[in-house]
Order: structure tokens, then sequence, then C-alpha cells
């Protein structure tokens, strides 16, 4: 089994949609992964996403809505192989954190791992409108692919 957890800021807009689009793209294929999220900051807590990360993500066939936010903690590095970080805020905020050396290596900006993007931070959707949050989701829909590309190969 491995595990995987998608960190962003608030945890209602970035990492919920790469939680659910990852989620979606395993179903069916047998593969043993878990897949979780979570946010560095603790403002939106126990809430479900934000209403446009959750009507996008349902555009494409992506059900997010049940999802609820929680704060990064310590016991995630003990707990997952994979820390994928949607911008350098929450890599350094998540780096922050690590104990060891180990710690540390599980932490990757997601959209590196597609080095045909342009990006490497996922733009912040929040404080922009809601076609941002489609950018978003693309962005996160070619990491995702080759997240699975990687670990078939
Ligand atoms: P996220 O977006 O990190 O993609 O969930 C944000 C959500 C909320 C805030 C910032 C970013 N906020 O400042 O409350």
């Amino acid at each position: 089994m491995m595990r995987v957890l998608m960190v962003c800021l608030g945890n209602i807009c970035r990492s919920p949609m790469a939680e659910g689009i990852l989620l979606k793209k395993i179903a069916g294929t047998g593969l043993s992964i878990e897949v979780d999220s979570a946010g560095t900051g603790n403002y939106h807590v126990g809430e479900h996403p934000d209403p446009r990360a959750i009507a996008t993500a349902r555009r494409f066939g992506v059900d997010i809505s049940m999802l609820v936010a929680r704060q990064f903690v310590y016991s995630d590095f003990i707990k997952f192989d994979r820390i994928f970080v949607m911008d350098q805020s929450n890599y350094t905020n998540v780096v922050q954190l690590a104990r060891t050396a180990d710690d540390r290596k599980k932490v990757e900006l997601f959209l590196t791992l597609d080095p045909t993007l342009r990006l490497t931070e996922v733009p912040d959707p929040w404080f922009g409108h809601a076609d941002g949050f489609i950018d978003v989701f693309q962005m996160l829909d070619q990491a995702s692919d080759a997240f699975l590309k990687q670990i078939h190969s």
C-alpha cells in the first residue's frame, strides 16, 4: 500500500481537487494507493471544499463535495510515503515541520512530476475568479497522470 498526501494552504481548493482527481484515476485500476489531503493552515478546518472547487471538479466528473479540510500534522510524515505540495510556500511550511532527512525527502512540488507543464507551482485560485479553477484542475490532472506513469515505470 502506497500512501499519498496532497497539501495546500487551506485544504479547500487545490489539494482536495488533487485528491479527488487522483482517487478517480486510481478507482478500478486495482492499484493499492491511499490518497488524502491537508492544509498547512487551520483557517478552514472542518469545512467542505470551496463551492468553486466542488463545481469545477464536478464539471469534469470528480466529486469532492464530501471531503473535509484538516491541518497538516507531524504524524503525516510517518503515515505517508509521498507528500505533494502545491506551491513553494506550502513546501517551506511542510519542510519546517520535518524532523529527519527522510521526512524532508518525501516532500515534492506536485507539478514537477510533469516537466512539460510550464509551471512548478499551482496558482492559488482562492482570490481569483472562477476560471482559475479550471486551469488549476487541468494542471492537477496532468500531474496526476505523470504520477501514475512514474509509479508504473
Ligand atoms: P487552497 O486555497 O490553499 O488551495 O485551499 C486557499 C484557501 C483559503 C485561503 C487561502 C488559500 N485563505 O486564505 O483562507
